[in-house]
């Protein structure tokens, strides 16, 4: 979470660092904040909002300055916790999370320091500030004393034109061009400035200055950097006609999902490791943690080895048992996901091969494992996650049928779901007219069995997340156990039917709604079930392997989640709250 630009070099610094941000803001977008270094003085502009609201920024005098768009962790997002924090001799813009941050405070306090915002960030200036000397080897000290994660750009108004930066645990890349040095969270926040690219390491340092970006470990020896290919990208891509990246991201999911199919070559080493897995782990968040239990009933069924899925947050926590021949697939759009990453080192650490499934090829994710496969989704704007699900999806399942060739078993293909796409997607639309019955809605339920409750609970994350309306994904057998309490004629239930072996057992649960007053919208591919007593509207999708139906069966609530969003004046796009890449824990 969090973006963060630095810039020294030729040019005047701030129309830079704002165009920067503004590249950033899928990382955060609560408020936002620029530092100029011109001479010895800081010249410094926050606001609560977007990065668009800096008036007066790019107007500031000076060749190096700092910026940062935020996604409050600590404090309300505000003007005064706006970054940069300024202390001494310092400035310091901040992504991740100082976790002593009470005792470092207290510390500073006893000192009787003044603190002028309540952010963890604030107390890396306090600290920096009491060190004499060379800033790098202050930061270097100050880092050594934090607990948590962070990457850090920092101004020393001893050492005009000069940026420096620290990380750990969350990304930060340096580049240089041919008119100044630069630092982002991401890639392409410099790309169309910065020829060279290099992601800093944990644990690594840099300094910006002059003509040279130097990178140096703990020990503050110069190390050569990580060098990374990144092709520029505009901050705002054409939204070709639609009104929202989430609308016009769900228009590519046919070419998406087809793009993303991968043939495994025979032979290579990743199918040797395919041939000796005897089980399979998979751990992400959020959507992708959807198409991670999607993919767990693919795998399943065609290959038969135990595949389980976690929620990395908790794996991470789990003390897991990984047995010998673990296939951990750590799937995360980003490759930033800062649980998704602990995951997958936990996992490493104990002797599983960490196969990353992600949209970032330079990403940090793609340096923890030992495979990558890349999901072709293309960038996905939107903080509602919509292509990259079904991105997943395409490259899981060809992992799927991969895995049950070498097993010697016979999985369906998953190239016969791309031509399907097309038509469900246009046949998604007719959930438009289901929205009057969600917009005033008290929150909705998801039901489902087996794949299809995996896909009521991404449908239930999608309505939440740009509705801000409750929703709650549940196993449609469930409901009678407590939760049917909560179901009356304000609460429509969406109901998923795909299998062929369960949609029978799921049609009991939608009697039993019914019966309690819900209006209940079926999705289904079977033309019987839509005239069934209790079902209110339904909707026909084209039939499909029911193993791989998820890729199809989502594409009505995700636009349903989009059109409930616009009926209730929301901004698809950038949901309140909420940031696309989460890099703190
Ligand atoms: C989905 O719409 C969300 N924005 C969110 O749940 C997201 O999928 C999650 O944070 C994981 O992100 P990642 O795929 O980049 O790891």
């Amino acid at each position: 979470m969090c973006g963060i630009v630095g810039y020294c070099g030729r040019r005047a610094a701030a129309p830079i660092l704002l165009a920067g941000l503004k590249k950033l803001e899928y990382r955060g977008y609560d408020s936002a904040g620029v530092a100029v270094l011109n001479g010895t003085a800081f010249a410094v502009v926050r606001r609560a909002g977007r990065v668009s609201g800096l008036d007066g920024a790019a107007s500031l005098m000076g060749n190096a300055g700092i910026g940062h768009t935020r996604w409050a962790t600590h404090g309300a997002p505000s003007e005064r916790n706006a970054h940069p924090h300024v202390w001494g001799d310092y400035a310091v813009v901040h992504n991740g999370i100082v976790e002593n941050e009470h005792a470092l405070k207290a510390e500073c306090l006893a000192r009787g320091e003044e603190f002028l915002s309540e952010t963890d960030s604030e107390i890396v200036a306090h600290l920096l500030a009491r060190e004499a000397g060379d800033p790098l080897v202050a930061l270097r000290n100050v880092c050594a004393r934090l607990e948590g994660s962070y990457a850090l750009a920092v101004l020393c108004a001893r050492t005009p034109g000069t940026v420096y930066c620290a990380r750990r645990g969350s990304p930060l890349i340096v580049g240089r061009g041919k008119d100044g040095l630069y630092a982002a969270s991401d890639a392409p926040a410099i790309a169309t400035e910065a020829e060279e690219l290099y992601a800093l390491r944990d644990g690594e340092f840099a300094v910006l200055a002059g003509e040279e970006a130097r990178i140096f470990n703990g020990e503050l020896a110069a190390v050569s950097g990580d060098r990374i290919v990144c092709a520029a990208a505009d901050d705002a891509p054409a939204l070709d006609g639609f009104n929202h990246y989430m609308r016009k991201e769900m228009s590519e999911i046919p070419a998406v999902f087809a793009r993303s199919l991968t043939d495994f070559a025979e032979n290579s080493e990743f199918c040797k490791v395919l041939c000796q897995t005897e089980y399979i782990q998979i751990a992400a968040c959020g959507t992708a943690y959807h198409s991670g239990l999607c993919a767990k009933f693919a795998i399943e069924r065609f290959c038969r080895i135990p595949a389980e899925t976690y929620i990395a947050s908790e794996y991470r926590y789990l003390d897991p048992i990984v047995k010998e021949n673990t296939l951990f697939l750590a799937v995360s759009q980003s490759g930033e996901t800062a649980d998704t990453l602990a995951a997958a080192r936990l996992a490493a650490e104990r002797g599983a091969v960490v196969v990353a499934v992600t949209n970032v090829a330079y990403s940090s994710l793609t340096r923890i494992a030992r495979f990558t496969l890349l999901t072709q989704a293309g960038r996905e704007i939107a903080v509602a996650a919509t292509k990259s699900f079904n991105a997943q999806l395409a490259l899981l399942y060809s992992l799927t049928a991969a895995l049950a060739r070498q097993r010697g078993r016979l999985a369906a293909d998953p190239s016969a779901l791309a031509p399907i796409l097309s038509d469900a997607l246009a046949r998604s639309e007719e959930t438009r007219a289901w929205t009057p019955f969600f917009a005033g809605a008290r929150g909705a339920y998801f039901i489902g069995r087996g794949a299809d409750h995996a896909v009521a609970l991404e449908g239930s994350l999608k309505l939440k997340e740009v509705s801000y309306l409750p929703g709650e994904g549940y196993p449609a057998g469930e409901l009678k156990h407590g939760t049917l309490a909560l179901i009356d004629d304000k609460t429509p239930v969406v109901a998923l039917a795909f299998s062929e072996r369960l949609a029978e057992k799921t049609m009991n649960a939608v009697r039993e709604v019914a019966a309690r007053g819900a209006k209940v919208f079926l999705i289904t591919c079977f033309e019987e079930l839509c005239a069934r007593k209790g079902v209110f509207r339904s909707l026909l999708l084209p039939p499909c392997e029911e193993a791989y139906s998820p890729a199809v069966s989502v594409l009505p609530l995700q636009a349903l989640a989009y059109y409930v969003a616009l009926a209730r004046g929301n901004d698809p796009d950038k949901p309140r709250h909420l940031a696309k890449s989460v890099t703190v824990e």
